[in-house]
């Protein structure tokens, strides 16, 4: 079977280049994302791997039926960027790698978190040019805090318990509470009472109509002033312009994002030489009190090679007309 890989990058290659020994895929990999503009390409291939920024809406799903495509293989978790509907009514398979390391995400939250109120990331750049000064790098500790978190699924209990580690209080919000994290010390607040009391919020729920925005005007007035906001899920559960705003007035004492509602023209490309035209992240990045990365919580070691092998096994089943041994693994 041949399969067409979009968003590639070096370490992609690595990984899965490594792990097709397995499985004898003829792998074809492609640096440029999926959309329109480029869907003709995928003649002859009857699968193609996705990642996060892909776009495969109505439209794109509609041509890759068109030209044999049975299998839409996501090597991520989240699977907003593609229509499921469509899929279904073109009958393509779709699958995604629902668990490859929860640990890996939980832990840059924590990382981003301890930076912001550290503030390592500007001593580092400090005592480099020799400025032992300590002026400025005030900082706050973590035990004894409320840690307000929004979605406890994989990666949601996996930083509650690692917060509830750190001596912290630790409310959640979530449409099923988790009775192991309820035994574990863990409150589920209704989400205002959780926006209300605590000191760092969280959010680790997936992007669907439902959460879309979720954090606005009305949510971020809901918080304490100087509240720490992490967003390691995806960019459009924070109205961006809104979070500035509370950002300039105070209100908002930290925000640390992975991920961007804009990301998709600007993550995983070297734009050192470039000029931004988005300004929105450029004034985001001007603030001394956020925290960029650039969606690279999931990048570890563990989770790349797990993202290799379960998207590997999940197209093999497929194509032999059975299902993956993660049942969630297959989304239509
Ligand atoms: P999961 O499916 O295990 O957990 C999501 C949780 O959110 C569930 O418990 C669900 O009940 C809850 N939820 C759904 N709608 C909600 C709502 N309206 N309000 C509150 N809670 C709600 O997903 P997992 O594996 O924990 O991943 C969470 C998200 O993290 C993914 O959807 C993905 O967008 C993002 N992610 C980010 C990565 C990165 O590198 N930055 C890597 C992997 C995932």
């Amino acid at each position: 079977m041949k399969i067409l890989f979009f968003s590639t990058k070096p370490y992609d290659k690595v990984f899965f280049d490594t792990h097709n020994q397995s499985y004898g895929f003829e792998i074809e990999y492609l640096d440029t994302h999926l959309g329109p503009h480029i869907v003709n390409v995928v003649d002859g291939h009857e699968a193609v791997c996705v990642f996060v920024n892909d776009k495969v809406n109505a439209e794109v799903i509609s041509v890759l039926a068109a030209k044999g495509v049975r299998i839409i293989a996501l090597r991520c978790a989240g699977f907003n960027n593609v229509d499921l509907e469509a899929a279904r009514s073109h009958g393509i398979r779709v699958c995604r790698v629902p668990e490859y390391s929860p640990e890996a995400v939980a832990e840059h939250t924590v990382a981003m978190l301890l930076t912001l109120v550290r503030k390592t990331h500007k001593a580092y750049n400090r005592v480099r040019e020799q400025n032992f000064s300590l002026n400025g790098l005030l900082g706050f500790n973590l035990y004894g805090k409320t840690i307000g978190v929004v979605g406890t699924g994989k990666i949601g209990s996996a930083f509650c318990r690692i917060m509830k580690g750190f001596g912290c209080r630790v409310i959640a919000y979530d449409l099923l509470p988790d009775v192991q994290l309820q035994s574990a010390g863990i409150e589920y607040l209704p989400l205002e009472a959780v926006l209300n009391a605590a000191d760092v919020i969280s959010l680790h729920c997936p992007l669907n109509p439902a959460t879309h925005y979720l954090i606005n005007d009305r949510t971020l007035a809901m918080m304490k002033p100087g509240v720490t906001l992490i967003n390691t899920s995806r960019g459009g559960l924070i109205n961006t312009a809104h979070a500035i705003d509370a950002l300039k007035s105070r209100h908002l004492g930290n925000l640390a994002i992975d991920v961007y509602e804009q990301e998709e023209k600007l993550f995983f490309k070297d734009l050192s030489e470039s000029i931004i035209e988005d300004d929105t992240i450029q004034r985001l990045m001007s603030f001394p009190n956020v925290l960029v990365t650039a969606h690279q919580a999931f990048f570890t070691n563990e989770a790349l090679t797990k993202i290799a092998q379960v998207t590997l096994h999940n197209i093999d089943r497929l194509r032999q007309g059975e299902e993956p041994a993660q049942s969630n693994a297959i989304l239509v």
